[in-house]
């Protein structure tokens, strides 16, 4: 067991944590994580509505007698979902913690701390993660360059990111993007980080509820095989290299506008590559990390294998290294 004041504070197992997935992260896989020992996150709003959220986090329930949290993302949009309605069902389902991500979690932290709810906020810079602490929130996860999803701006890569925010925060610290096993998870404690949040290693999982082939791409693909999109329109985004990628980046590059492309990067469209895995039909989120994955576990073996081996790490091949000469 490795135990930290993440693991601690949150009061899970391990100090691993599944974060929110757009269109994957439901009960089928939340419930497996948490029955393992790691913090899961259901994502808002893979659910149409909120009274589909709540139904989500009973069927969730249903499959785990564990705790378990929900992920809110704040994104810019023209239509905005309801946040505030999500918010609500959040709290009433009598959910313990929340991982915020995108926008800062302000408006939405005065009714969580009145409901007893812990707060992860997800950022990609150390000054976010100073804001968020200052806004009251219990830990920070932070996502660095590698990551999959939204990165930032600042193209700044775990290494330097998370031993920087550990020089800068107090609150437990999540170290997010790049990480797939006990070697990134070690790594990041020794950075200063307390847990570490993994996306595309979950995705690549039996009971991530995606297509086989989403799964096989994971395995075959290397640390190339990403793309960053949005970057003209300064909402960078990492997802798998095909043709809908490519073709995204070549036309904002040429001088298009978000509106050059809006039919390409559908959300509709990704959620189709995972239902019907054509992995050319849309855009669908990856992250760097791809590289170190080469099987599909189940989410048990792959938590326990994790800490076994992150253990072992330590034991055979970290303590060693410390000579008893010259103490
Ligand atoms: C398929 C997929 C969908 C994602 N959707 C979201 C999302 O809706 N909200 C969010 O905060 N993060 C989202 N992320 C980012 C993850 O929560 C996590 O921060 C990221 O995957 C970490 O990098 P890694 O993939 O290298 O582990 C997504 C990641 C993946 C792989």
């Amino acid at each position: 067991m490795i135990e930290t004041r993440f693991t601690r504070e949150f009061n899970v197992r391990h100090p691993i944590v599944q974060g929110g997935m757009q269109w994957v992260g439901r009960a089928e896989l939340v419930a497996p994580v948490a029955d393992a020992g790691a913090l899961g996150f259901l994502t808002a709003l893979t659910q149409p509505t909120p009274e589909a959220l709540v139904k989500e986090i009973a069927r969730c329930r249903e499959l785990t007698d564990q705790e378990f949290g929900v992920n809110l993302t704040i994104l810019p949009a023209i239509s905005p979902p309801p946040y505030a309605e999500y918010r609500a069902a959040i709290i009433e389902s009598g959910i313990r913690t929340v991982e915020t991500a995108g926008f800062s979690p302000a408006e939405h932290m005065p009714a969580f701390k009145a409901a007893g709810i812990k707060v992860i906020h997800k950022c990609t810079s150390v000054r976010h993660a100073v804001k968020a602490e200052s806004l009251g929130v219990d830990a920070v996860s932070i996502d660095g360059f590698e990551c999959a999803g939204h990165p930032g701006e600042d193209d700044v890569p775990g290494l330097v990111l998370i031993a920087a925010a550990a020089r800068r925060v107090s609150v437990p610290i999540v170290a997010s993007g790049g990480i797939a096993d006990a070697r990134g998870l070690i790594a990041a404690l020794a950075l200063g980080a307390d847990a570490v949040n993994m996306g595309t290693r979950f995705l690549c999982t039996v009971e991530a509820p995606v297509h086989e082939n989403v799964k096989r791409k994971i395995v075959e693909a290397n640390e190339r095989d990403t793309t960053l999109i949005f970057r003209t329109l300064h909402n960078t985004a990492r997802v798998a290299t095909n043709t809908v990628s490519r073709e995204v980046v070549e036309i904002l590059r040429a001088g298009g506008e978000f509106d050059d492309v809006r039919d390409l990067v559908a959300g509709v469209r990704g959620r189709e590559v995972y239902e019907t895995g054509d992995m050319e039909r849309g855009l669908w989120t990856v992250g760097q990390s791809q590289a170190l994955i080469d099987d599909i576990p189940t989410v048990a073996e792959l938590v326990a294998r994790i800490v076994a081996e992150a253990e072992d790490l330590i034991t055979t091949r970290l303590s060693p290294l410390v000579s008893a000469e010259g103490r």
